[in-house]
């Protein structure tokens, strides 16, 4: 039988792992960056970090999840980022990482639980489809570059 994970929140000290994970996700992160976020999203009690870890120190798999408040709606849970590593897929680790996200959200009073995957991520979607998850919409996506942003020389962009 494999070995399962511990799945225990995310400390400042696993951010160079969970910056190389953030890569595999498809977002590669500079160490310094990604720490910065990580002790920004770490301060806050409306989210939280998870991770997946073998023995002492082989970080296989982070989640992250946190709280959102909305006018149109009662406040909302939703998964924001979820990864494993290439070769740690296929042995459950997902699946505990959700399990103790949806915990961590049952214990603040949710009803539910909601993720976005992109129309790219096909290996998630059977994925949370397993995990109990309905597809309920799909999406655009906007985005719009901001002219006029002052940098750190004060230079207009
Ligand atoms: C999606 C992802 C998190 C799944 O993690 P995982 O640890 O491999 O998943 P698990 O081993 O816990 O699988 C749980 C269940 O989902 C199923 N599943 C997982 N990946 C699957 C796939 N590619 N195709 C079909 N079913 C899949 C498993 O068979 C398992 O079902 P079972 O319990 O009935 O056997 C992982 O593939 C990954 O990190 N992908 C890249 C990043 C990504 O897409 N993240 C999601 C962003 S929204």
């Amino acid at each position: 039988m494999s070995e399962s994970p511990t799945i225990r929140p995310a400390a400042l000290v696993d951010s160079p792992r969970l910056a190389e994970l953030c890569g595999v996700l498809g977002y590669p992160a500079e160490p310094q960056e990604f720490a910065r976020r990580l002790r920004r999203v770490l301060s806050r009690s409306e989210h939280v970090v998870l991770l997946a870890e073998f023995g002492p120190s082989r970080i296989a798999g982070w989640l992250h999840a946190a709280a959102h408040d909305y006018l149109e709606c009662n406040q909302q849970c939703e998964i924001l980022g979820l990864v494993v590593a290439a070769e740690d897929r296929g042995k459950g680790i997902g699946r505990h990482l959700v399990a103790v996200a949806e915990a961590w959200a049952r214990d603040r009073g949710f009803e539910q639980v909601t993720v976005r995957s992109n129309v790219m991520r096909l290996e998630s979607h059977p994925f949370y489809e397993r995990m109990g998850f309905t597809r309920v919409k799909t999406q655009h996506v906007y985005r719009k570059r901001l002219q006029g942003i002052r940098t750190e020389e004060g230079d207009d962009v």
